[in-house]
């Protein structure tokens, strides 16, 4: 391009970037504006004109099926119910002649769910009752609701309420400008946005018309919903119509500079939500990729006045939950979990949408980004400063101005022109480099990946058929139809070693922009009337776009290191299923208190969504953290899965070694608290991708039936043995932490080990220094004290053993080790071992006897915790060492005792009985 042309593309790009990121809401549609949610969620409780034609029942051994009619509009649907195993249940709603196919989720489940027997008790033409395992359906016909019971205890009523809407494919009749349909049967006055719809300057043309979905269910007896990320709001979802508030937005979207505490959707949709009460939690799971609103009602937040109509017009007043799901297309899908319990039910979820993969070992570790690191003396410079100022560091990142124009999988000639030789220094020091590849892809001749892309076809195209073009960081671009099962093959090969030059099995990848974003696209997004391979409009598939993205960047990945490295991606736009490939962050937050004390109910709600690889960029990507926010953002970033700082390229530089001596002491004491819980981390890891327990709990998870925590979200459990209550206010001197459990439970600070009670609410007082976090009694945590520069180099380390006793003077605990970053756990090459301390003594056991891996890694220590009195020595038992006597002290006011040098190798059992 010649000079001039260029200096006015790149001020077109700038004014582009500048509008972007002074978008407000007013961008961004409110329900009122979306002409389906308008629909739905004008619908009038108690009219439904749905029912079940029982005559037509047909059952089989796991399913029952039967025609659902619209009796006012004469259609006929097929609905079909499917018992699964572990008290689930799938409700499946379909057309059964539509004038178009309508779009089924794919990629969202890990595979087809298992079936499990069903039995018919009874049958009449008003109602079916069936049974599988303890719980019980019963379907009635007229209208159609089918309540779901655990035993004999309603725990769930699908279209209760009578929302249920199923909008059949119509005709679509132009004439001159007027769009009507061609329906022999009119429905009611049509609203005026079902045809076709305007948003700001956008036009939809609505090729299909309405057809949207949507239904209401009900959760009686629940006290709490949560679920539905990704919004940045509190934990417990909030009533929308008692508020006037609008719906939950699930939609992925680009919002810079999002607001706090509202409904709105951000970069991901995960439809799973759980009602929750002390008897009880049950779960849905909406299984649709379109754009979806959910309104949550929650008798709590029920004024006297609606209280009051409610009695005199007979609706629900005993404690509940209802939801109301509503999408613009797709088939009805809904997926129903019995729990009983909150693990249950997580559980349950995660079993059809699977769970993490094991991440390698440094992806746990801290994480060094910023838009950008200006060029390779800059990458070396940092890590140098790093090591010099005794921060651990695994990871450095480069943002998009790395590449050379912002063209993906190229790098800028000038700053970055030996990328390999730069990734083998980091290399040399254990770290690893990630780079980000966004999905847009400049539209410029030469660029090998557009002439591909064209030559090839596999760009996704505008309704008449030609390649769409939307504007993103390089200007103008087009964007891989990642739905074409040959496009994601030719994506994923393209970071082969020898197609991505420069790059090396030691670069990792960031996806962002992955809604997608498109800067002058209708809600800075693709326009719905796109179309991709199958024929699918943009709209029926809009939420997995990225999802689609990120399994072909996972499968790259695998493929370039010959399956034998296990991938490491990050994403932005996230739908369920999205934990299966990569971590996820919540993208552009701000440095401010607000966006820092809402990084944990966000990281929350993503873990009870099964995506627990969740974190927030540490200082605050838009504007300057002081150092105190600053401080305060690291001592809770080493409580969140995923531990990475990141910057506006507007902002000024905040590397923790820039700051003055107490700063970087407390940074410094952050990370280093990270990285001597690595091991409890990588064995929840471990654990979460054999359970789908999430990593990061919120209490409720863990104390289910104590109703005064229901909303507690500014602490979180770290597996079930440690919790984090970070402070997250300015010139705090007291937090007011709540310690649950009762009584009986002990809660041991763990910098002093000073035992509390789990009675509730403390006032604790804070200093700069000080975060609250405690050990949970009972609970034995492993972990890695010897300082070093990154987890890499700690692989061989020995372990120190947390053993923190109970009332009973009890504990338990785990720890998974292996090479930290092959497959070869695959096959039995790990070690999973159970420790238990009863007794006066310490026990090692192996969980799955039949793996082993050879470790250099021996027990260094062990720390005894709330200890018994009258200790003098310890004695260790083990095959190889036979019986030896260890030394043990006592130590600050003999609130732990510690047994020096066991020195036992962790690949043998052992065990340890104190005297
Ligand atoms: C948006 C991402 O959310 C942010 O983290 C990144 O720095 C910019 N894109 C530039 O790539």
């Amino acid at each position: 391009m010649e000079t001039s042309k260029r200096y006015k593309f790149l001020a077109l790009c700038a004014l582009m970037v500048s509008l972007v990121e002074a978008v407000d809401r007013n961008n961004f549609k409110t329900c009122e504006q979306s002409s389906f949610c308008r629909r739905l969620r004008g619908v009038k409780p108690g009219e439904s004109k749905y029912e079940l034609n029982l005559g037509s029942l047909q059952v089989s051994d796991t399913t029952i099926e039967a025609e659902l009619v619209n009796k006012e509009a004469d259609v006929t649907f097929k609905f079909v119910l499917t018992a699964l195993v572990d008290n689930t249940f799938r409700v499946v709603v379909d057309e059964v002649k539509p004038l178009h196919p309508r779009y089924k989720v794919e990629g969202a489940l890990d595979g087809e769910p298992q079936v499990s027997k069903l039995e018919l008790l009874e049958r009449s033409s008003e109602q079916v009752v069936i049974k599988s395992g303890d719980n019980k359906v019963i379907i009635k016909a007229a209208p159609l609701k089918v309540e779901f019971y655990q035993g004999d205890s309603l725990a769930s009523v699908v279209n209760g309420r009578g929302l249920f809407v199923f909008e059949h494919l119509r005709a679509k009749k132009v004439e001159g400008d007027v769009v009507t349909n061609l329906d022999e049967q009119p429905q009611q006055t049509e609203d005026p946005g079902a045809w076709e719809e305007n948003f700001k300057s956008h036009h939809d043309t609505k090729p299909r018309g309405p057809e949207a979905v949507g239904v209401d269910i009900t959760f009686p007896g629940a006290h709490r919903a949560y679920g539905l990320p990704e919004h940045a709001d509190r934990f417990a979802l909030r009533s929308t119509d008692a508020r006037g508030t609008d719906p939950y937005r699930l939609y992925n979207l680009d919002v810079f500079e999002y607001e706090l505490d509202t409904t709105m959707a951000i970069y991901g949709s995960v439809p799973v939500l759980y009602a929750h009460s002390p008897e009880r939690t049950v779960g849905v799971f909406w299984l649709n990729a379109a754009e979806t609103w959910v309104d949550i009602s929650n008798s709590k937040d029920t004024n006297v006045v609606s209280s009051i109509v409610n009695l005199v017009s007979g609706q629900q007043t005993e404690t509940h939950v209802n939801a109301h799901f509503m999408s613009e297309s797709g088939i009805v899908d809904l997926f129903v979990f019995l729990g009983p319990t909150p693990q249950k039910a997580v559980q349950q979820y995660a079993k059809l949408t699977g769970s993490a993969p094991l991440p390698q070992y440094f992806a746990l570790g801290y994480h060094q980004c910023r838009w950008n690191y200006n060029d390779e003396d800059d990458v070396r410079t940092v890590v140098e400063n790093f090591d010099e100022h005794d921060m651990p560091l695994d990871v450095m990142w480069l943002d998009i101005e790395y590449t050379d124009g912002k063209k993906y999988f190229t790098w800028d000639p000038i700053k970055f022109k030996h990328p390999a030789v730069m990734q083998q220094n980091l290399t040399a020091t254990g770290r690893k480099l990630v780079v980000i590849i966004d999905p847009h892809i400049k539209r410029e001749g030469g660029y090998f990946l557009h002439e591909e892309a064209l030559a090839n076809d596999y760009y996704v195209k505008n309704k008449d058929g030609s390649v769409y073009e939307g504007w993103c960081w390089p200007g103008s671009s087009s964007y891989l139809d990642l739905f074409n099962p040959k496009v994601r093959e030719y994506y994923a090969g393209l970071y082969a070693l020898d197609k991505f030059t420069g790059s090396t099995n030691d670069l990792y990848i960031w996806n962002d922009m992955n809604e997608p974003s498109v800067f002058n696209g209708p809600e800075i997004t693709m326009p719905k009337d796109c179309v991709h391979y199958g024929d699918w409009e943009h709209r029926h598939v809009h939420n997995v776009y990225g999802l689609f993205y990120i399994m072909a960047t996972y499968q790259g990945l695998l493929n370039r290191a010959n399956n034998k490295l296990r991938p490491f991606v990050l994403t932005r736009a996230h739908y369920s299923g999205a934990q299966r490939y990569a971590a996820v962050w919540t993208g552009d937050n701000a440095a401010d208190w607000s966006h820092l004390a809402i990084s944990l109910p966000m990281c929350l709600s993503e873990a009870m969504g099964g995506i627990s690889f969740c974190g927030a960029d540490i200082g605050g990507f838009f504007n300057n953290p002081d150092e105190e926010l600053l401080q305060r953002w690291y001592q809770t970033g080493a409580w969140l899965p995923f531990f990475r700082a990141h910057a506006h390229i507007d902002t000024k530089r905040r590397e923790p070694y820039l700051y003055n001596q107490d700063v970087r002491t407390r940074i410094r004491n952050a990370l280093r608290q990270r990285y001597v819980h690595l091991p409890l981390w990588y064995t929840l890891f471990w654990e979460h991708y054999r359970t789908g327990n999430p990593v990061i709990r919120p209490l409720v998870y863990e104390y289910p039936t104590q109703t005064d925590l229901f909303d507690i979200d500014d602490e979180i459990l770290i597996g079930s043995s440690i919790l984090a209550h970070p402070v997250t206010k300015s010139g705090a001197t007291t937090e007011n932490v709540f310690l649950p459990g009762g009584a009986k439970e002990i809660w041991y600070d763990i910098e002093d080990y000073r035992p509390l009670p789990g009675t509730g609410y403390l006032s604790i007082p804070v200093t700069m220094d000080k975060v609250p976090v405690y050990y949970r009694g009972g609970s034995i945590i492993p972990r890695k004290d010897r300082p070093r520069r990154a987890s890499t180099l700690t692989h061989d380390d020995p372990f120190t053993l947390y053993v923190a006793l109970d009332n009973n003077k009890r504990a338990e605990g785990t720890l998974y080790i292996d090479d930290y970053q092959s497959f070869d756990y695959k096959n039995k090459k790990y070690l999973y071992i159970k420790f238990v301390y009863e007794n006066g003594k310490l026990t090692s056991s192996f969980i799955d006897g039949d793996a082993n891996y050879q470790t250099k890694a021996w027990l260094e220590r062990v720390v005894v915790i709330g200890p018994p009195s009258g200790i003098k020595e310890a004695k260790i038992t083990s095959k190889k060492l036979g019986t030896v006597k260890l030394k043990v002290s006592y130590d600050g006011e003999n609130r732990s005792l510690t047994i020096r040098k066991p020195g036992v190798n962790l690949q043998e059992t052992f065990s340890i009985s104190l005297h």
